[in-house]
């Protein structure tokens, strides 16, 4: 067989990938085989997905990948147990309608978390406990969320409490994006100091990844990494891809003049990029223990929809027929 990601950067960490279902079988499973050694649940973990009425758990979805990446001797990490996104509809309301109270929304929270992870315990070597809890706005902490709402911000510890007691081999990760960014970035140090301080059991700090041809800078990313390790963490780039086109930060549909052609400045730029990236990741063996793509290649990507509905993008290391791009030759050369 021809080697793959997972085989180049063996002695380094492994190498993962977001999947749903529906990449188990057929072009996609067998490259999935080829390259990776580690599976995240694109969606199927989530709390919406998995957890859908307050007694009723839909397990199947997870069920396939855990099982998928048993028989190919793959890790899993989870992803994640506490989100403000994609939560279902029950779980912030008493029936009646009105807004539970915080000792009801932490119990939810604990017996969501101690099914979960205790269904999949010894199966998932690590779960982003906690997902995004940083506010968007530089002025502001923690994201004003329904969980900041109800229950102030002990709903993050007690996530990685919950977590923690539940499977206490499982590696638990804070994990969020634009961590490079010096103001979300010293946010994120403070949270993670406070929970440390606290002798919360964190372990690690997931680094999205959801970068682009611009940025993170070389400078930027040794800056962030470096600061998370002086915590004691170890540092995973979780949801990794590099968007052809600048950060927006307001969704919008594609204009109907603007163009979403892959130009070869763009590859060629992207596949720098991508060199640099892994690079850094190569020169802190002791710290970065993962590195996982949100996606398997440019066939399919979240960044399709979002920001820019409509407009096509081509963030990963295989286009669209499932062939290496040049940036994957300059990941795999060193
Ligand atoms: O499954 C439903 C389907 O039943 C429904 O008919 C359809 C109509 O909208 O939606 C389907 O759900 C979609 C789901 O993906 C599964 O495809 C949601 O609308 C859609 O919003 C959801 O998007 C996911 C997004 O998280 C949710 O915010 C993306 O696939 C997923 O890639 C993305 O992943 C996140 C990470 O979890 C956290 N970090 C950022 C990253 C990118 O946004």
């Amino acid at each position: 067989a021809e080697k793959g990601l997972k085989d180049y950067y063996k002695a380094f960490f492994p190498v993962g990938v977001a999947v749903g279902p529906s990449a188990l079988k057929g072009p996609e499973a067998a490259l999935i085989l080829q390259q990776f050694n580690s599976l995240t649940p694109e969606n199927a973990m989530k709390m919406g997905p998995i957890h859908p009425d307050s007694t009723r758990y839909f397990w199947n979805d997870a069920d396939a990948i855990v099982s998928f990446a048993q028989a190919h001797q793959q890790r899993v990490r989870g992803h994640n147990l506490c989100w403000h996104e994609q939560t279902p509809r029950w779980l912030f309301r008493n029936p009646d309608g009105s807004t539970v109270s915080k000792a009801r929304l932490l119990k939810r929270l604990h017996d969501h978390i101690d099914t979960v992870v205790k269904r999949y315990k010894g199966k998932l070597y690590a779960w982003d406990v906690v997902n995004e809890a940083i506010a968007d706005n530089p002025q502001e902490f923690l994201r004003n969320s329904e969980w900041l709402k109800i229950c102030g911000e002990d709903f993050i510890a007690e996530a990685f409490r919950y977590a923690h007691a539940a499977d206490p081999k499982a590696v638990l990760f804070y994990n969020d994006y634009n961590t490079e960014r010096p103001e979300k970035m010293e946010r994120v140090y403070k949270l993670l100091k406070q929970l440390k301080d606290a002798k919360v059991p964190v372990h690690g700090v997931g680094l999205q990844g959801h970068w682009s041809l611009q940025e993170p800078s070389e400078k930027e990313l040794r800056t962030t990494i470096e600061r998370f390790a002086s915590l004691g963490l170890q540092v995973q780039i979780t949801e990794l891809d590099v968007s052809v086109y600048p950060w927006e930060k307001e969704k919008r549909a594609r204009r109907p003049d603007e163009s979403d052609a892959y130009t070869s400045e763009m590859q060629q730029r992207q596949a720098e990029q991508y060199r640099m990236f892994f690079k850094v990741f190569r020169d802190y063996p002791k710290v970065i223990t993962g590195v996982t793509f949100w996606n398997i290649s440019d066939k399919y990507t979240w960044l399709d929809t979002y920001p820019v509905a409509g407009r096509k993008n081509y963030p990963l290391l295989f286009d669209q027929q499932l062939k290496p791009k040049k940036a994957f030759y300059e990941v795999v050369k060193f």
